[in-house]
């Protein structure tokens, strides 16, 4: 207030010095100098788009002035009372347009600075595109067409386990996992070994540090994968040569908060392997019971990935990954048929629509586990007590655009 009173002073000193005295000439002389400047600035104006942001400053300033000049003016001259006042009203209306002007600028900022930050979605997606597009790389590019026939290599009583090669070595070792919560792994020499008990050497029996929990455990390149019984999210990583556990992690975004199938209730994480390596699916943080996959990098137990899916949990009994592709297997009432109702392909080629109906040959309850092998890519399963093989057939898939 002090600055632009004491500017305004300065004003009109300067123009006292150029403009004659006495007083009173001083008015026309001051009114026709702000009519001209006036004059130069509207039509300034009517330019006024965003290349002509200055004038706007320029404008207020000069408004400014005006506005004290006026105040000073000797308005008693009739003469150029109306003068005087047709001026305060353009002064007060180019204001108006001013403060418009402005508010438009701001509200260019505005978008501006959402177009940017758009773009820079736009950018970040491209770059998740890409890295999920190097994770899941063209390497492999089958999708399931039918599951072919089914074969019972063993029996068991129990109703809950799991049984496995290992899924990224070439050991013909066979792995059988039974019961939902234990710590004994038994290891056989070959799947021979397996179908017949009576075959000498039997069996080696390894004890677990840990218990495992539900029937989502896999092998791969030698370590057992599993779900820590007694903790929410906790994957171990358990060395089967050294037999000690190598490494753990825990599984984030809501992994083990409920059961993943509704007609298998003791599984909270089931791990699974595929041409891409190694994956959880889980329970996600919402509670809507969809299916998350997750990417798990097998070395560093880092998560490199994760999609929520559309799959549902509700009369969902397994799932399993082949290419990068999540198939949900459904039974309805936890009873025949089983169905893969549900796949999620995080790179969307394929689609429900593109496959034909996959129905499993017909068991007569749920199924503890189905995880699929792709050294021999075929599926591993338990039902009922049989432990089972799925052999199937696939087809290429359509190229990714
Ligand atoms: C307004 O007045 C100040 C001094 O009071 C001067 O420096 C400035 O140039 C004037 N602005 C305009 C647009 O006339
Ligand atoms: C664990 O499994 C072994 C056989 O694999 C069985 O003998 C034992 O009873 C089981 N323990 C529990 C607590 O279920
Ligand atoms: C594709 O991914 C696999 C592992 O998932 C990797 O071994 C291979 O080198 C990759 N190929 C290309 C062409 O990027």
């Amino acid at each position: 207030m002090m600055v632009a009173h004491r500017g305004a002073c300065l004003l009109v000193l300067l123009l006292a010095a150029f403009l004659p005295p006495p007083q009173h000439a001083q008015d026309p002389a001051m009114v026709h100098y702000i009519y001209q400047r006036f004059q130069v600035l509207e039509q300034g104006l009517e330019k006024c788009t965003q290349t002509t942001r200055a004038y706007i400053q320029d404008f207020q300033e000069f408004s400014k002035n005006i506005s004290i000049m006026l105040g000073k003016c000797q308005t008693h001259t009739s003469e150029y009372k109306s003068a005087v006042n047709n001026l305060a009203l353009r002064v007060e209306r180019a204001q108006r347009e001013i403060d418009y002007l402005e508010y438009l600028r701001e509200a260019d900022i505005c978008i501006e600075s959402e177009e940017k930050t758009l773009a820079e979605k736009v950018l970040q997606e491209a770059e998740e595109e890409k890295k999920i597009r190097t994770l899941l790389n063209a390497s492999c590019d089958n999708m399931l067409m039918s599951i072919k026939s089914l074969k019972i290599v063993k029996k068991t009583m129990d109703t809950d386990g799991s049984w496995m090669k290992d899924a990224g070595g070439n050991s013909a070792k066979v792995y059988l996992l039974i019961g939902s919560r234990n710590n004994t792994v038994w290891e056989f020499a070959n799947l021979r070994a397996f179908m017949e008990d009576s075959t000498k050497p039997g069996p080696r029996k390894l004890i677990l540090p840990l218990s495992w929990q539900g029937s989502g455990q896999v092998i791969y390149k030698s370590f057992l994968f599993f779900h820590n019984q007694g903790t929410s999210n906790e994957i171990i990583k358990y060395n089967l040569q050294k037999k000690t556990v190598e490494d753990r992690m825990l599984l984030p975004g809501g992994a083990g908060r409920a059961p993943i199938y509704q007609h298998s209730l003791s599984t909270y994480i089931d791990l699974a392997v595929d041409e891409h390596g190694l994956w959880a699916i889980h329970s996600g943080p919402g509670i809507q019971g969809h299916l998350v996959v997750t990417k798990i990098d097998p070395d560093t137990l880092g998560v490199e990935h994760s999609w929520e899916t559309p799959c549902r949990n509700q009369d969902a009994e397994a799932s399993f990954l082949l290419c990068g592709v999540l198939y949900v297997v459904y039974s309805f009432g936890g009873q025949g048929p089983h169905r893969i109702t549900c796949v999620y392909d995080p790179l969307g080629t394929v689609r429900e629509e593109h496959l034909p109906n996959l129905f499993f040959p017909r068991r007569p309850r749920s199924h503890s586990m189905i995880h699929y092998n792709p050294r021999d890519k075929q599926l591993y399963a338990w039902n009922e007590g049989n432990q089972i093989i799925y052999k199937l057939q696939t087809k290429k898939r359509l190229p990714l655009e």
